[in-house]
């Protein structure tokens, strides 16, 4: 490797080192060499640089590098030129700084100075990878059966939007998303969620992670307590949490969310997060009664309900249920959808339902987020909502996951049915087969991801008692790797 050498010599004392065998152009190299010098205070304010002319002499190199980096370094401010006299470091830069405030050594990435974080990233940190997703085999979670997507009519959809956009998808959209996919989920919404809406009351959002989050921000104060299902959803409690929510975990039973203990606990919450047509993780159906009551008490004490909605078109003994949404005639209830079930999560789609009082305001926080969701997949959506694709892709993943839970209940039946009672298969696309009392499905789980297996211990949906279990999907799993699957987790509960 050939280097050159600027000997001190030169006026502002700095050896320069270039390297004419490296991916990087000399003017960048030169460029990082003096900005580096200044700001770790090797080169002092006032200093004198040598003219370009000097310097390519002594680099060896050709003059052009050298005035390209000093253009780019007087037009950043760190260099100044004085006319007929020469060019300096900018006397404006402060002074030395401590060596402890030193800026970072690129080699250990240690800082200097106060670096003040928010506390409340706390709470999601310390959990590190889970060890039973290492498994990524049978039974993992919240994975649809993408095998069976129609991906030619999707990729066709796409590109006849993206060869000839019109305008309008290229420009700043609405905050509430677009309109004629808008309105097929209204749409379909009514009809087949039972919830009462008009496309202006509908916002397309990047799934339901970030509907809490522009619901909490409109709903929410930090400190406003909001009753969360125990066991429950993390996601959930984690965009709550972020949003500087008091989570109280409320009980859950065979009726659902436990609304006389939430009313116990916390009369006064400012909302709830509830799963009522089908329980997360457990899979209860919030009962007729436990509704009325949720809702008689939204509307007595002035709290919000957020309905997540996020696998119920998937029900097996009876159609799906209807939406509480549609039984609210108080507007108390912020409807949350998502396409990650139906289609897949890395759409990153999912839609708000919002009071119609309310659109401006949620429209006004989506703004001052990320203005507006992306126009070109959801211009492709609309077309594979309106050209009977969805419909057609949902008649079909129903009956796949309706054969998947069969075979996955018989084998758990057949393999393992005096050990695990299997609850909540009615509906979705998991279930979850409890364990005996004091089983330790931690251990287990991470057992079984030894042997390629992808459970998730049920312990880990509680913030109170925990009831030892295995959540288990089946959507994305094929009914042979179902079988296998179970043969698999009884040789790990047998060994355990
Ligand atoms: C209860 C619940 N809500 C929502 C979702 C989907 O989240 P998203 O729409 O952000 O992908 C899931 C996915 O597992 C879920 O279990």
């Amino acid at each position: 490797m050939k280097r050159s050498r600027l000997s001190e010599a030169l006026p502002a004392g700095l050896i320069v080192a270039v390297d004419r065998n490296s991916p990087t152009p000399l003017y960048r190299q030169l460029y990082h060499a003096y900005r580096d010098a200044i700001t770790e205070r090797r080169l002092r304010a006032g200093e004198r640089l040598p003219s370009t002319r000097g310097l390519a002499d002594e680099l060896g190199i050709s003059r052009l590098p050298v005035i390209d980096a000093f253009e780019q370094l007087l037009a950043e401010g760190y260099f100044e030129a004085r006319v007929g006299v020469g060019t300096f470091v900018a006397r404006a830069l402060p002074g030395e700084m401590p060596a402890q405030r030193r800026a970072a050594s690129a080699a250990t990435g240690e800082r200097g100075g106060k670096r003040v974080l928010a506390r409340r990233p706390e709470a999601l940190l310390g959990r590190g990878p889970e060890p039973w997703l290492a498994g990524r085999g049978a039974f993992r979670l919240s994975q649809p059966a993408i095998e069976h997507f129609p991906f030619r009519v999707w990729s066709t959809l796409l590109a006849r939007q993206a060869r000839s956009p019109k305008a309008s998808l290229l420009h700043y959209g609405d905050p509430l998303g677009y309109l004629p996919f808008r309105e097929a989920v209204a749409a379909y919404l009514r009809a087949a969620r039972a919830v009462r809406c008009e496309a202006d009351q509908v916002m397309v959002v990047s799934g339901s992670q970030q509907a809490l989050e522009i619901a909490a921000r409109v709903l929410l104060d930090p400190g406003s307590s909001v009753w969360v299902e125990d066991p429950g959803y993390g996601g959930a409690r984690d965009a709550l949490t972020m949003a500087g929510a008091r989570l109280v975990p409320v009980p859950v039973d065979e009726d659902g969310l436990d609304v006389a203990a939430g009313i116990a606990r916390s009369p006064r919450a400012r909302a709830v997060h509830v799963t009522p047509s089908h329980q997360y993780p457990l899979g209860a159906t919030l009962s007729a009664s436990r509704r009325m009551r949720l809702l008689d008490w939204a509307r007595a004490s002035g709290a919000w309900i957020l309905e997540d909605d996020y696998d119920s078109e998937y029900r097996y003994q009876s159609q799906p249920v209807a939406a509480l949404q549609g039984l609210d005639r108080d507007a108390r209830v912020v409807y949350i959808g998502t396409l990650s079930k139906i289609l897949f999560p890395g759409l990153r789609v999912g839609y708000l339902v919002i009071p119609r009082d309310l659109v401006a305001r949620f429209a006004a926080v989506r703004d001052a987020m990320d203005i507006f969701p992306p126009t070109l997949p959801q211009a492709a959506l609309a077309d594979f909502l309106a050209d009977g694709h969805f419909a057609r892709h949902l008649r079909r993943t129903r009956q796949i996951y309706r054969e998947r839970r069969g075979v996955l209940v018989e084998a758990l039946r057949r393999e393992l049915g005096g050990t695990v009672e299997v609850l909540g298969d009615q509906a979705g696309m998991h279930l979850v087969a409890a364990l005996p009392d004091g089983t330790h499905d931690r251990r287990l789980a991470e057992r079984a991801a030894g042997a390629g297996l992808w459970a998730m211990p049920l312990s880990t949906c509680y913030l109170g008692d925990p009831r030892p279990g295995l959540v288990l999907g089946y959507g994305g799993t094929g009914v042979d790797e179902i079988r296998d699957g179970v043969r698999r987790l009884r040789r790990v509960i047998e060994e355990d």
